[in-house]
């Protein structure tokens, strides 16, 4: 089902001092924002655990620094203004290291954090999803000015859940549940845009194109990656499956997202040397 898409608002753009950073800046969603802050000609620094890969080029700024014990986090704030939040560790370390983030950044004299979050973060009973709203919360009450943005599944991860299970002899998928799964590049621009306005508070939820059920979605995966194999719907008990089955995830009426999960299969295998299997 392709949803109806509304008009993103319009958001003031002010201006930047100092690098941007991002932290996650290296993980799925962070890489697109980052190189979208760059495109922009924004300065940039990525927060990352380990060091800069030697071979490692690129024109921003780099801090070694760990959320879940606060090291390096003073100097990676440094003389930054903006700080666009996408580290996720799972779980609890999140809520710790959102309360280490914001903690620095008041000290740093932070003037606005933008952090990602989850559509029905609130409504679906999942330990993930408790530890963004707390994680949310933290950065509301944090006294830095805030934005935060709830989108859906990314299309990266929901390939991913079909990718894990290449060894099985049929692929699983929760059935009577349906994903709403969009292009992250799209995700990243809406920070971006969001990272150089006001802070906003949180704004209008951002979901994908389409809204499809699981089978459906494993099929298409398969076929991408030209792999025959049955596809198995269980019916899970438990308040996890029962919520994603009401659709709490969902945002159907902000379903702002233009890249469909097939153009995204499609693009990943064009990709030279990379497959739908390589992105996943
Ligand atoms: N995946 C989805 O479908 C989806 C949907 C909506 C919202 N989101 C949210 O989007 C955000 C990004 O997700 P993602 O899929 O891009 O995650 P990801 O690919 O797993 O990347 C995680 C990032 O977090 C960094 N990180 C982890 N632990 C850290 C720590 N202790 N200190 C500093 N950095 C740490 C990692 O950097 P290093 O390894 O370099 O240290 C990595 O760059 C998350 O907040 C997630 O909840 C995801």
């Amino acid at each position: 089902m392709r949803c109806p898409v509304p008009a993103p608002p319009a958001g003031r753009y002010v201006s930047v001092n100092g690098p941007i950073l991002v932290t996650g800046g290296t993980g799925t969603l962070g890489r697109p924002v980052v190189r979208r802050l760059l495109d922009d000609g924004r300065e940039v620094r990525v927060l990352s655990r380990r060091p800069r890969p030697v071979e490692d080029r690129s024109p921003y700024d780099w801090a070694t620094g760990d959320l879940s014990t606060g090291s390096g986090l003073d100097s990676a704030l440094a003389d930054t203004g903006v700080v666009i939040h996408c580290a996720t560790s799972g779980g609890r370390r999140d809520v710790d290291g959102t309360r280490l983030l914001t903690e620095a950044a008041r000290r740093a004299g932070v003037t606005h954090l933008v952090y990602i979050s989850i559509v029905g973060i609130d409504r679906v009973p999942f330990g993930y999803y408790r530890a963004k709203l707390e994680s949310e919360r933290l950065i509301e009450n944090s006294g830095v000015p805030w934005t935060v943005l709830r989108t859906t599944q990314f299309h990266d991860l929901i390939a991913k859940i079909s990718q894990v299970q290449r060894r099985l002899p049929v692929t699983l998928t929760l059935a009577g549940t349906s994903f709403q799964p969009i292009e992250v590049r799209e995700v990243a621009d809406r920070l971006v845009e969001l990272a150089t306005g006001e802070p906003a508070g949180r704004v209008a939820d951002m979901g994908g194109p389409e809204i499809r059920g699981t089978a459906d979605l494993a099929r298409s995966y398969l076929r991408s990656v030209g792999r025959r194999r049955p596809v198995l719907p269980l019916w899970l008990p438990g308040r996890l499956p029962k919520g994603l089955r009401q659709g709490s995830h969902l945002a159907p009426d902000r379903a702002v997202g233009r890249t469909t999960f097939d153009e995204f299969l499609s693009e990943a295998r064009k990709r030279e040397g990379l497959s739908a299997e390589g992105r996943a």
